[in-house]
């Protein structure tokens, strides 16, 4: 329910796309968020206002001179309550009419009397979206600090291919985290993330690998980023969908990693290293494929791979995770020590619900001074924030707040 305190004024336009703001309007309520939608008269041809009052629990705004009794009187009531603004389809018409500042409907009313920030997702035939009109409108809106997202390329309701598609929902709920989470407690902090399991190659169709999931990292980063840090996630092979609203780099070896993350840390104020990286990798890659041979076993030569967190030099604050199947807390120490991170995240992958590919994950975090923080079993996106809490309260003492 990370949404429970935040108002969303969703505006929803005519356009063939409508029907996928249901599914918007119903994310945002599950995440907590008090959903007000606001349909213009077009809208209504495409979607019915009772799938938004029934989705979102709370009335319509259909029509401006016949408000809902709560907003009787103001016109300007939604605005003044929004925590931010989604246009989601936003039609060439509304897209216009804003541009111009035009308000003779709710919608236009309200984007033009709110102070909140307002993302649009356009959707359109491609002809319309690329019609040097809208093209103005949306550079317009766009220098005045709108956040526009899309529109996708994709089959579109003519039946042709192009750019005009709605974005996804997810892409747009992670824009709305994204801009909701500017005046986070991370805002300005710059978070470099690792997550997924390192592949390390045998031969040209055979790798070395770990069963991380990427969960944890991804996780992390996307709660980095709900918190207003600016991310940075560098990623091995997981099949997660991409997180919106940060920088995504993906990479498969170790080796390929240790230079990802080098380059991103660069002016980065933390580095929290959540991928599970290999120690060793095959010390000689094969350029053809293995064949099944005569002999009853086959040796691969392992060296040692480079051991990111501590070759790589800076001022940022340091997390490490550690996995550990015995003997937790001691080895989890030892590796805070040897590696001088800030903070150990050490997890038991043998409890159950526990660690590498599970939702939930339960952890115990130890800090410079040996102070340690047993979780219980809890959501990974829970625990992110856990871990980001004490991140935020070590970059706060540093900085003598
Ligand atoms: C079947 C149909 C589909 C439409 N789809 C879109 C669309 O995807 N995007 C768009 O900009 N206009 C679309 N239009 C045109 C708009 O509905 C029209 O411009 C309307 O005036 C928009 O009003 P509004 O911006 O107040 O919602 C469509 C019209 C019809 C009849």
């Amino acid at each position: 329910m990370e949404m429970k305190d935040k108002t969303v004024v969703l505006g929803v336009t005519g356009s063939i796309a409508a029907y996928k703001a249901a599914e918007l309007a119903s994310q945002l309520t599950q995440a907590g968020a008090k959903v007000e939608v606001i349909m213009t008269e077009a809208a209504t041809e495409f979607i019915a206002p009772l799938t938004f009052r029934n989705i979102t629990g709370r009335p319509v705004v259909t029509k401006m001179f016949e408000l809902a009794a709560e907003y009787s009187v103001e016109h300007v009531a939604l605005a003044e309550a929004a925590d931010v603004v989604v246009i989601a389809p936003a039609t060439a018409n509304i897209i216009a009419k804003i541009a111009a500042g035009i308000a003779d409907d709710m919608l236009c009313c309200t984007v033009l009397a709110t102070k909140a920030p307002i993302i649009m997702a356009p959707a359109m035939d491609v002809r319309m979206y690329e019609n040097q009109a809208t093209q103005d409108n949306l550079a317009k809106l766009k220098a005045r600090g709108f956040t526009i997202v899309g529109p996708g390329y994709g089959r579109l309701a003519s039946g042709k291919r192009g750019l005009g598609r709605l974005v996804d929902v997810n892409e747009i709920l992670g824009t709305i985290r994204q801009v909701l989470g500017r005046s986070g407690d991370l805002a300005g902090k710059r978070i470099v993330v690792t997550a997924g399991g390192t592949q390390e190659p045998v031969d040209p169709v055979r790798c070395l690998t770990n069963r991380s999931s990427g969960k944890m990292g991804y996780a992390l980063a996307e709660a980095a980023r709900d918190r207003g840090a600016q991310v940075a996630l560098i990623s091995a092979p997981s099949a997660l969908p991409k997180p919106i609203g940060m920088d995504v780099v993906n990479v498969g070896t170790t080796q390929e990693m240790h230079q990802a993350v080098k380059k991103a840390v660069n002016k980065a104020d933390a580095l929290i290293m959540a991928a599970a990286v290999a120690d060793y990798r095959p010390k000689k890659v094969s350029k053809s494929k293995i064949k099944r041979q005569r002999a009853s076993s086959l040796t691969l030569e392992l060296e040692r791979t480079p051991d990111i967190l501590v070759e790589v030099k800076g001022k940022f604050l340091r997390v490490g995770f550690a996995a550990e199947s015995e003997d937790l807390v001691a080895n989890a120490k030892e590796k805070l020590q040897k590696k001088q991170l800030d903070l150990i995240i050490a997890n038991d992958i043998t409890s159950k619900g526990s660690g590498i590919g599970a939702d939930t994950n339960q952890v115990v975090i130890i800090d410079r001074a040996g102070k340690i923080e047993e979780l219980p079993l809890l959501l990974k996106k829970e625990v992110a924030d856990r871990i980001l809490d004490k991140v935020v309260g070590i970059m706060a003492k540093r900085s003598g707040r």
